[in-house]
């Protein structure tokens, strides 16, 4: 059973999971110290320079507490500019029911988003993909030149590497529901700035009261700050247990908010602790939905 293994089997069944091997072996990996990530708000993202974070993390907060120890949650602020519309508040019903309305808060963020109506440097706007009913709604930061192509969110490198994590918990891409805090790469990939998070991001809140998935997975420092409403860096904040409060009349419970690492620094940073603290966040994920990582047979390939 999967209990047995011993630490360094599940890391190197991850490693093989997650195709971490071949690209250790590759560059000979590197390393980050937890300040460094921090200051570049848990990135490396899409090979470019570190960002600049959206707020600094907070250097007062408190160690957090580790993976499955109840985390208070601050108070969602009240979101500036536009009230989400009363449809949106309501419970959501059938996946086909949730997947029209998707599709309707994707037509009107096309019209009426703040941010992407006026932002240059894009050719084209991710809105968001995968199951209306999700379980699991991953959130990242915003598209890069590969997604932007495509009008999909993580289908360049940081995809793959996503692709493979999800994999690794035994589901498909398409079990999942992927969105993106900004639906605009914004010019030479740099970090979503504050007025355009205060645009855009309240149709991420749609988005997530439209799948009320039972877990969202934050990817890496800007998309923690928005869902989890919180200054703390993911190193401090990464593998404890948040929860994304709905607003203000929506028929929509908490929902438990799992932070990780961003998969493009997974990618950049290969050291043994970011690939075993990555890994460890998932298993808690599973844990909190009651599954169990799939075992895999002795002598598959990987
Ligand atoms: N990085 C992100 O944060 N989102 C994407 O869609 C792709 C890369």
């Amino acid at each position: 059973m999967n209990d047995r293994l011993t630490v360094a089997e599940v890391l190197s069944r991850f490693d093989r999971e997650v195709g971490l091997e071949e690209t250790v072996r590759a560059t000979g990996g590197s390393s980050a110290t937890a300040a460094a990530v921090d200051a570049a708000s848990g990135p490396v993202v899409r090979g470019a320079p570190a960002r600049a974070s959206v707020a600094p993390a907070s250097s007062a907060e408190p160690s957090p507490q580790r993976i499955h120890a109840p985390a208070p949650a601050p108070a969602r602020p009240v979101p500036e500019g536009r009230p989400i519309p009363a449809a949106s508040l309501r419970a959501p019903g059938s996946p086909g029911e949730r997947a029209a309305r998707l599709a309707e808060i994707e037509a009107r963020h096309a019209e009426t988003c703040p941010h992407c109506t006026t932002a240059t440097g894009h050719t084209r706007l991710v809105f968001g993909e995968g199951a209306p009913d999700a379980d699991i709604l991953f959130v990242g930061e915003s598209p890069g030149e590969a997604e932007d192509r495509a009008g999909r969110p993580f289908v360049g490198p940081a995809g793959e590497k996503l692709e493979e994590m999800i994999r690794a918990m035994g589901l498909r891409r398409e079990d999942v529901y992927i969105a993106n805090v900004l639906k605009s790469r914004p010019p030479e990939d740099r970090s979503p700035m504050p007025d355009e998070v205060a645009g855009c991001g309240p149709f991420l809140v749609e988005q997530i009261l439209a799948v009320q998935p039972r877990v969202i997975v934050t990817l890496g420092g800007p998309a923690t700050k928005f869902v989890c409403a919180t200054e703390t860096g993911i190193t401090r904040i990464r593998g404890t247990w948040q929860r994304w409060l709905p607003p203000a009349g929506a028929e929509c419970p908490e929902i438990a908010v799992m932070p990780t690492y961003h998969p493009a620094y997974v990618l950049h940073t290969y050291t043994m602790q970011v690939r075993g603290e990555v890994w460890s966040d998932l298993r808690g994920v599973l844990a909190k939905l009651g599954r169990t990582p799939p075992v895999r047979a002795e002598g598959q390939g990987g």
